[in-house]
């Protein structure tokens, strides 16, 4: 799990998630990942790489069928919980764009991350230098279309507030599955497996799902914004999407994932 960006609602900055709220609220990021790690298929003794392991669940799960995996994540925060939790699993503060590892591995594995990365070829690079020959790279994250209905909900509200210009604070990289085929053909993977799911998902506490989900994950767009008038804001995009996204008590966000999976096979192309 990786966020570049300032959280304005607690006070915390650069790459710090609430984790609280992100365990408490989001464990569906984790759930919905369960049959990712089918494709994955993890052996007994494989090397993996959990990129963007976010408090470590998933890394763990993988541990269960015998592999050893390192995971790494750009938020000290999400690492600090992911040792406390599994103090037996190797964790480290890393990002995906600067892989700083010597190791190469059997797989990498990346759940819901990569969106967040809006350097992708530099991902893409990394993630293909730290593969061993034959090695399979199988992620999942948003694609083109992903909560388009929120973010237009976001955006309308920052209009009528007089805030257009932190709509430039979109942090998010949502591909097609061409371009990011492309890109993956372009280093040198061929590509086994490539598509556009649509995942539309409950959030969790009723009423209260999208004001966290907004606090959890688009904080980003309120920076500089006084917390009173973010409040405000935050009430319009509930009262603008509410018509189409809040159904029998629950609010729905509109996920789109693009789902890969793509083995390390030729020579690299050496274009950095
Ligand atoms: C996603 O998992 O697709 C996602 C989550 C938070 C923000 C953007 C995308």
């Amino acid at each position: 799990m990786e966020n570049n960006t300032t959280n304005n609602f607690s006070n915390v900055s650069f790459n710090q998630w609430d984790v609280e709220l992100y365990e408490s609220k989001h464990s569906f990021v984790s759930n919905l990942a369960i049959d990712l790690l089918e494709l994955l298929n993890p052996q007994i003794g494989e090397k993996i790489l959990d990129l963007g392991c976010g408090t470590g669940h998933l890394t763990y799960k993988i541990t269960t069928r015998g592999a050893k995996v390192i995971g790494i994540d750009n938020a000290p925060s999400m690492i600090e919980e992911a040792h406390r939790c599994y103090p037996d699993i190797k964790f480290v503060v890393g990002d995906g764009v600067k892989i700083e590892l010597k190791e190469t591995f059997d797989a990498v594995f990346s759940n819901a991350a990569l969106h967040w990365i809006k350097e992708p070829k530099k991902v893409i690079h990394n993630i293909w230098r730290v593969l061993k020959p034959g090695g399979r790279f199988v992620t999942e994250f948003g694609g083109k279309g992903n909560i388009e209905t929120i973010i237009s909900g976001i955006y309308e509200a920052l209009d009528a507030a007089g805030y257009s210009s932190n709509k430039q604070l979109n942090p998010w990289y949502f591909p097609t599955v061409g371009e990011y085929a492309t890109l993956l053909e372009s280093e040198g993977f061929l590509l086994t497996f490539a598509r556009l799911l649509e995942r539309p998902n409950k959030l969790e506490d009723g009423e209260y799902g999208l004001r966290n989900w907004i606090k959890m994950f688009a904080s980003c767009f309120f920076e500089g914004i006084p917390e009173k008038k973010q409040n405000i804001i935050i009430d319009d995009i509930e009262n603008r999407l509410r018509p189409n996204l809040y159904k029998k008590g629950k609010w729905i966000a509109d996920y789109k994932r693009i789902r890969i999976m793509a083995f390390k096979e030729g020579k690299p192309n050496k274009y950095f």
